[in-house]
Order: structure tokens, then C-alpha cells, then sequence
């Protein structure tokens, strides 16, 4: 006779990982088995986490989709049961020398904000807004702290959008057709755009022309 044995699922323990950083909602941890890849999981575990929900439902979208760009988005390896709750695997952006990437609000609070008033910062910006629209990823919730600067080997910095891709509407039509989803990518990048002119980055006659560009 075999026995029966009632396994229960494992769960991966945190408790060897490092916590990089936390948002309002989500503590983010470096994979303690793949260096270059990080855990999102919620703050506060008894209450879940809507953003890993919502990032969730939306990520799986874009992988039956078939999406396989990840030059702008960190790639998405899927879901991990935690013993802080259902964490969500993604690429974890780093410099060059290793270190994770800041946002654009601690690069810029650093005091090395010189290559904010460079032609490169907007041409960088416009390289994210293109990529955005032509795979079609809509960003709800864009802003200085849900994008990092990651300094690459060769001097160049790439801006990374990390969080804030969801798509919270009841029925997304987003999700399905993409000129409904570029026309919200363009809202949210005009307001994005906005911020940034009111914190003193982008010119705003060169707004109107980053705008333009992309079609
Ligand atoms: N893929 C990533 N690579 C590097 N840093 C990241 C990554 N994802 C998140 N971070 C860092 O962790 C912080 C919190 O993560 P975030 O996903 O924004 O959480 P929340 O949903 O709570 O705002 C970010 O502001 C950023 O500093
Ligand atoms: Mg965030």
C-alpha cells in the first residue's frame, strides 16, 4: 500500500533576502536565488497588496500577448508564493556597478542631476514614450519615483518604468485594442510630461515637440 502523503504548497522564505526599497503598498526584496531579478510582495501581507493584483492580471495580458521587449518595462517571470504573501517576479534594474538603479527623485535629490538638463534626458524620454506606444503598455500611474535611471557601462543612463503598468478599468478596453490603449498612453504621458515642466525639467516648448513625436 502507498501512503498518502497531504502535501502542503511550499512557500519561499524572505528571510533571507535583502529589502531594496518600499512603495506605499509593496516591499521589494533582491531574489535570494537569481541576483538579477527582484520580488514584489505586499507591505503589509494581511491586507494584500491591489497593486500586485492589478500588476498581475495586466502582466499576464502582455505575456499572452506575446510580448518579449523588455528594453523599457523590467521583464515579468511571474508569480512566487512567499511566506509575505503572493510576490510577483521581475528583472531587478541595475548600474553598472552593480548597484540597483535610483529613481528619477533620488538621482535627481543626489545633487547629480546635470544630466536632467541634457539633450540626452529627452531623447531618453522619448525613446520610453515610443517603446510605451508601440507595445501598446499603458501606464497608470507614471511618476518620478516609479521610474529608475539606470547608468550604463558606456556613460549612457536608460529610464526604466517599474511600476505602476495596470490597467484598473472595469471593462479594459486597453487591453484589447490598441488604439484605445495609445490614446490613455498619451493622456498619461502629457500629464507626466506636465509634472516634469512644473518641476523645472522639460522645457516647455519642448513638451509640445516630445509630444508630437510619437505617433
Ligand atoms: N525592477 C526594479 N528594479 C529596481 N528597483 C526597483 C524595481 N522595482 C521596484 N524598485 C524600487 O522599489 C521601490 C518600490 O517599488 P514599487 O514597485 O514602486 O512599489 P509600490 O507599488 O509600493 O510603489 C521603487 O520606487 C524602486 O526604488
Ligand atoms: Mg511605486
Amino acid at each position: 500500500m502507498f501512503s498518502r502523503s497531504t502535501s502542503l504548497p511550499s512557500t519561499f522564505s524572505l528571510s533571507t533576502a535583502s529589502e531594496i526599497a518600499h512603495g506605499n503598498d509593496r516591499a521589494v526584496y533582491r531574489h535570494p536565488e537569481h541576483a538579477g531579478r527582484c520580488i514584489k510582495v505586499p507591505r503589509f501581507p494581511e491586507k494584500g497588496s491591489h497593486q500586485n493584483e492589478r500588476e498581475k492580471a495586466y502582466f499576464e495580458v502582455l505575456r499572452r500577448r506575446g510580448l518579449s521587449d523588455w528594453r523599457y518595462v523590467p521583464e515579468y517571470f511571474g508569480t512566487l508564493a512567499t511566506d509575505h504573501g503572493e510576490g510577483l517576479v521581475f528583472a531587478l534594474i541595475t548600474d553598472a556597478d552593480g548597484c540597483v538603479s535610483p529613481t528619477m527623485r533620488d538621482y535627481r535629490q543626489s545633487g547629480d542631476s546635470a544630466w536632467f538638463e541634457t539633450p540626452a534626458f529627452r531623447a531618453e524620454l522619448q525613446r520610453l514614450y515610443r517603446y510605451l506606444h508601440d507595445n501598446w503598455i499603458v501606464p497608470s500611474d507614471i511618476n518620478d519615483r516609479n521610474v529608475v535611471c539606470q547608468r550604463r557601462a558606456d556613460g549612457s543612463v536608460r529610464l526604466w518604468l517599474i511600476d505602476g503598468i495596470s490597467n484598473p478599468d472595469f471593462m479594459p478596453l486597453a487591453n484589447v485594442w490598441p488604439w484605445f490603449a495609445r490614446q490613455k498612453i498619451e493622456r498619461r504621458m502629457k500629464r507626466f510630461f506636465a509634472k516634469l515642466t512644473r518641476h523645472g525639467l522639460l522645457p516647455e516648448f519642448q513638451r509640445d515637440g516630445l509630444l508630437r513625436s510619437v505617433h
